[in-house]
C-alpha cells in the first residue's frame, strides 16, 4: 500500500477470521503487484504491528523479505529469541539478527537525562539499521508496520509518525505499509489469522526506548536486569492469573536508588522494585490496576527472592494526571 492510500469510510471492521482473510488475501496481491520479484528490507521488533507486516511479506515474497532484527540491549526477557523461533526457524523468513547490545549500552553509559537516552536510542537504531541496510544490494522497498491512528495522529498534529523520514538520505526506499488503513484491534484480528502466536498479537504496549525507560537515570547492566527479570515474572504471574490481554499495560520499574534491608540475619543495600499496573482507553488519562492482597503478596514473594539486587517492591497507585504512565 502506498503513501497516498486511505481507509475507505465504508469499510467494515475486521473482527473475524473471514474478514482477515479476505483482507491478508487482498495485500498479498497488492504486495506482489508492488513490488514484484524486487527485495523489501523490515526493521523487525517482534512487536505486534511489525510482526503483522512480516508476516503478511513472507507469505506474497517470501525470502525477498529481508527483516532486521536489531537487539538494542533494551528488550524484555525473551523477545530477541521469539522473533527468532518464530521467524526465521517457524516461517522460513530471511532474518538478520543483529546483537547490538553492547553497543548502545556503552552509548548509554553515564547518561541520566531522559529525553537525552531517548535520542540516543532512537538514533543509535537508525545508525545500525542502516549500516545493515547497506550491506545489501538490491533493495529497493522498505516496509513499516504503520497503522491508521498513526496516519491520523500525524495529520491531526498531534505526534510525528515515525517513518523513513529518520533514515539517510542515500538510502531512499519506496515504502510497503500493507497494514496502513487497519486499526491496532484488527491488525490483532489478521496476525491471528496469519498464524502468529497468541502472546505476539495480544501484546501489551511496550515504548520505542523499551526497558530504557524503566531504569531511570544512567542506565547499569546490574540494575537493567533487574528490570529484565521482575518485568518477567510479573508478565508470567498475570498470565497464570488470567490478567494478560485484560489489564492494558503492566510492567516494573527499578530506580536509581538504595535501602537498608536485612536477608539471612545480614545487611542488605539494595534497590527497590515499583509494580506499574494501568487500564486506558486513550492513554491521556490512566486509572490504576488494582491487584488482589494475595497476588500482591506473591509477587512481592516471588520478585525479592528471584531478582538479584532487590529488597523492597512497591506498588504505585497514582493514576495520570498526575503521574504519566511511564517514569520518564
Ligand atoms: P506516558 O508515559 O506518556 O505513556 O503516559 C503513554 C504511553 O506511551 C508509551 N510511551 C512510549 N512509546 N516511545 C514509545 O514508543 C516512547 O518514548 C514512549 N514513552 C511512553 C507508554 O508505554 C504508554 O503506553
Amino acid at each position: 500500500m502506498s503513501d497516498n492510500v486511505r481507509r475507505p469510510e465504508t469499510m467494515e471492521r475486521i473482527t473475524t477470521p473471514e474478514l482477515a482473510k479476505a483482507f491478508i488475501d487482498e495485500q498479498v496481491a497488492a504486495i506482489k503487484a508492488q513490488v514484484g520479484e524486487k527485495k523489501v528490507l523490515l526493521a523487525l521488533s517482534g512487536g505486534v504491528d511489525s510482526s503483522v507486516v512480516a508476516a503478511l511479506l513472507i507469505k506474497a515474497i517470501g525470502q525477498n523479505l529481508v527483516c532486521v532484527h536489531v537487539n538494542h540491549g533494551l528488550l524484555r526477557k525473551g523477545e530477541p529469541e521469539q522473533v527468532i523461533q518464530v521467524f526465521r526457524n517457524e516461517m522460513n523468513a530471511n532474518l538478520i539478527y543483529v546483537d547490538a547490545v553492547d553497543r548502545f549500552l556503552d552509548k548509554l553509559a553515564g547518561v541520566t537525562d531522559p529525553e537525552q537516552k531517548r535520542m540516543i536510542i532512537g538514533g543509535e537504531f537508525i545508525e545500525v539499521f542502516a549500516e545493515e541496510a547497506r550491506k545489501l544490494d538490491g533493495i529497493e522497498f522498505l516496509a513499516q508496520g504503520t497503522i491508521w491512528p498513526d496516519i491520523l495522529e500525524s495529520e491531526a498534529g498531534i505526534k510525528a509518525h515515525h517513518n523513513a523520514g529518520g533514515l539517510p538520505e542515500d538510502l531512499a526506499f519506496e515504502l510497503v505499509e500493507p497494514v496502513r488503513i487497519l486499526f491496532k484491534d484488527e491488525v490483532r484480528v489478521v496476525g491471528k489469522e496469519l498464524g502468529l502466536p497468541d502472546n505476539m498479537v495480544y501484546r501489551q504496549p511496550f515504548p520505542g526506548p523499551g526497558l530504557g525507560v524503566r531504569c531511570p537515570g544512567a542506565i547499569t547492566r546490574d540494575r537493567l536486569e533487574a528490570v529484565r527479570e521482575s518485568d518477567a515474572i510479573l508478565r508470567e504471574e498475570f498470565a497464570k492469573n488470567g490478567l494478560e490481554g485484560k489489564v492494558w499495560q503492566y510492567f516494573t520499574v527499578v530506580p536509581d536508588f538504595k535501602s537498608t534491608g536485612v536477608k539471612d540475619g545480614k545487611r542488605t543495600f539494595d534497590w527497590p522494585c515499583i509494580i506499574r499496573a494501568i487500564n486506558t482507553t486513550d492513554v491521556m488519562e490512566v486509572s490504576v490496576e488494582h491487584l488482589s492482597d494475595e497476588l500482591i503478596d506473591h509477587l512481592v514473594q516471588r520478585i525479592i527472592s528471584e531478582v538479584p539486587g532487590i529488597n523492597r517492591v512497591l506498588f504505585d497507585y497514582t493514576p495520570k494526571p498526575p503521574a504519566t504512565v511511564e517514569y520518564e
